[in-house]
Formats: C-alpha cells, structure tokens, sequence
C-alpha cells in the first residue's frame, strides 16, 4: 500500500502567513502539521510516500521533509501545476500510484489517534474505498455524508443546507477505481474537481464506499482558529521536559523547554513550549503557547498563541492572546511620547486591540 499526502493548494484562509510559506509548513506545538500527516503514515507502516506539491511552495516543502528518511519512509514528490482540487491531484499522481491501493491524506489535517486502525480495516474488509466521517457542529465547511443502513449514500461538498452532521474527514482510501471516478466528474462551483464527488461517483456505480467513524479529536487546520485549536489539542498530550536554562524563574505544569533556550524572571504555565534558542525575559507565557525557535519575549504577557521563529515580542502593556505570529515579525513599544501606533504590516494580515 502507498501513501499520497496532498501539500499542494493556495492557502489563502491562512494569510498572511502563506503569502510567504505553505500552510502544511506552519508550525504546531512547535512541529510543522504536514510532518505529523507523515508520521502517522510511517506508524501505519506505509513507508512508499508521495507528496503532492504546488510550483510555488514545493520547494520549501521539499527541504523540510527531504527524502523521508529521518521519518523512516521513503517520499516522492509529485508537482500539481495549478490547485484544480483534490481528485485532480489524485490523477496528478497516478503515474506514481501505479496500481496500488492507497491512503490520501490532507497534508494540514492532523489526527489524533492516527490512520493504523483504519488502514487494517481496509486490508481486511477490502472495500473500494474507506472515508472517515465525525459529526461537527458546522458540517457546512466540509464534504458531508449521508448513510443508509451504515453505507455511505451521498456525498455532497460543503453544502448550504446539509442533511447530516457527519464531516468528510480529510483521509481517505482508495483503490484504482478512484482514478475512472475521478476522470467522470466536472469542476464544481468553486472550479475544482472535487474528490466527494468521485467518491459520489463510486457510489453510483455501484461500487462499496464504507464509512468509518473517527473517535478522538480531529482537526483541519486551515484555518487561524483551527490552528489555535490543533495547538492546544497537541499541547494537551505534551510531556515534560526542560532541557534549556531557567533563571529566576517559575515553570509551572506540562513545560517543553528545548536546548539554548533561556527563561529568566519569566513564569512559564504549561501546556507550553519554548523552542531551542528561544530567549524569556521578564515575561509570562500562559497556557497553549508555542513559542518557536530563536523567538525573543520580554517584558511582555502571552497565551494560547503560536509564535513562528525568529520572530520577538517586547515592552507590551496587554497580554498576547489567540494570536499566530509569523516568521521574524518584530512587535515592540517605543518610549517616546506621542503614544500611537506604528504598523508595518503585510496584505490580509489583522490586528485585533481589544
Ligand atoms: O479537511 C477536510 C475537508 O477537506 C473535507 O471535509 C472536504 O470534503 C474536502 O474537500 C477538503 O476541503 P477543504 O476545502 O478544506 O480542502 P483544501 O482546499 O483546504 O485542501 C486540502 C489539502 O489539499 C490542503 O493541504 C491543500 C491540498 N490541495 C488542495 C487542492 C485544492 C492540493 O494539494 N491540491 C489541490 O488542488
């Protein structure tokens, strides 16, 4: 069995931040989401992957996750020209394919409980095709599904008025038969070739689409709230550890502190992380906080954000809260008067005072 996960696509409902990278790379806790997507491929035992990638952001894609090695898989990276939507992406792969029953993957969905279940499920039952469904209290946002007798009997893409709450849950599997339903459909509304209704198609035909249910959290992370969340889910399992130098300081709960990171007259609550080289001074860091590698706190209050490295924070009146900040962004207060503010701030970003 092989495995494809989809890193390709726009990222717009996470701008600014995608302007400059993709959305599968933004960090949570600390760890890019699309490498969580391939560690639960690895602990599957699906080790022959393919990554599908956009021109624009492939590259960086591809530096990160590299041959697969350090994950103990082996990836191919496979170029989708333009984000023409998921079941245009699975033809896109299918010269890699080549055949072979396979797990689809969204590269910014993370799963807790991971896909080894599921995967032995499909070996044993073998159907045509597995989805994985879990009722959300806005099915609007995704595909969702209807079921007769525990079969799968339609499949609609983010409907207005949809007639369950069960969600498409962005991992899939498949066997050849997806790539003549794939070849069957039109673009829908929004201009893509949609996999639900591939798997619409499978239905159809007569083919057997078997649903499972996801116990455990899931999230898709396309979103800045969504993100925030995966955060947090994610925090909540961490365990603790201090390998930085803490000075001065209160480390209180479930704390990742990495190697050259420094804390000093600083209260960390945890859930928390602080990433290598990362430097706390005078500072609080609450509860569901990321804080990336060679970030600067001082003198300045955050929690439940994600800061992205390199980046510092200083001299603020208010605490930080549900924020998401980018790469080497610097947000300071100045001491001279006029009090005002100053912002250099890049297109589809928002600033919240409250
Ligand atoms: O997260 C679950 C949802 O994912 C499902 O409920 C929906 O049925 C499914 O269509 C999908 O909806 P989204 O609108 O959230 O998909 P998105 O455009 O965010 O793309 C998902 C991933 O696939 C993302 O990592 C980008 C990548 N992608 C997307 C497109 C459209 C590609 O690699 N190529 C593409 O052409």
């Amino acid at each position: 069995m092989k495995g494809l996960i989809l890193s390709g696509g726009k990222g717009t409902r996470l701008r600014p931040i995608t302007h400059t990278s993709a959305k599968q790379l933004v960090p949570v806790a600390n760890k890019p989401v699309l490498f969580y997507g391939i560690e639960a491929m690895a602990a599957a035992g699906i080790t022959d992957l393919g990554i599908i990638v956009a021109p624009e952001t492939g590259n960086e894609i591809r530096a990160a996750a590299r041959d697969g090695s350090a994950f103990g898989v082996s990836i191919t990276y496979v170029e989708q020209e333009e984000p023409l939507g998921l079941a245009h992406a699975v033809l896109t792969a299918e010269e890699y394919l080549d055949g072979s029953p396979f797990v689809m993957y969204l590269g910014d969905n993370l799963l807790r409980n991971g896909i080894s279940d599921l995967v032995q499920t499909f070996t044993t039952e073998q159907p045509d095709a597995l989805i994985l469904l879990t009722p959300v209290p806005d099915p609007e946002n995704y595909g969702v599904a209807e079921l007769v007798d525990g079969r799968v009997s339609r499949l609609v893409e983010k409907p207005a008025q949809p007639a369950t709450n069960l969600a498409l849950v962005g991992v899939y599997m498949f066997t050849p038969a997806i790539f003549g339903a794939a070849r069957s459909i039109t673009p829908s509304d929004r201009g893509e070739l949609e996999i639900t209704d591939a798997i619409q198609s499978l239905v159809d035909s007569g083919s057997r689409v078997d649903p499972h249910i996801v116990h455990g959290w899931w999230k898709d992370t396309g979103q800045v709230q969504d993100m925030l969340e995966a955060n947090r889910l994610i925090l909540d399992d961490l365990e603790e550890r201090i390998d930085g130098e803490c000075v001065d300081s209160r480390v209180e709960g479930r704390v990742v502190i990495e190697a050259d990171a420094r804390v000093e007259r600083s209260t960390v609550r945890g859930p928390a992380v602080v990433g290598a080289g990362a430097s706390i001074t005078d500072a609080y860091i609450g509860p569901y906080t990321a804080i990336g590698e060679n970030v600067t706190i001082a003198s300045a209050e955050l929690e439940y954000s994600i800061v992205l490295s390199g980046s510092t924070v200083r001299d603020l009146e208010y605490r930080i809260e549900a924020s998401l900040i980018g790469r080497n962004v610097r947000i300071g207060r100045g001491p001279i008067l006029p009090k005002a503010y100053r912002f250099v701030v890049g297109d589809n970003s928002e600033i919240s005072i409250l």
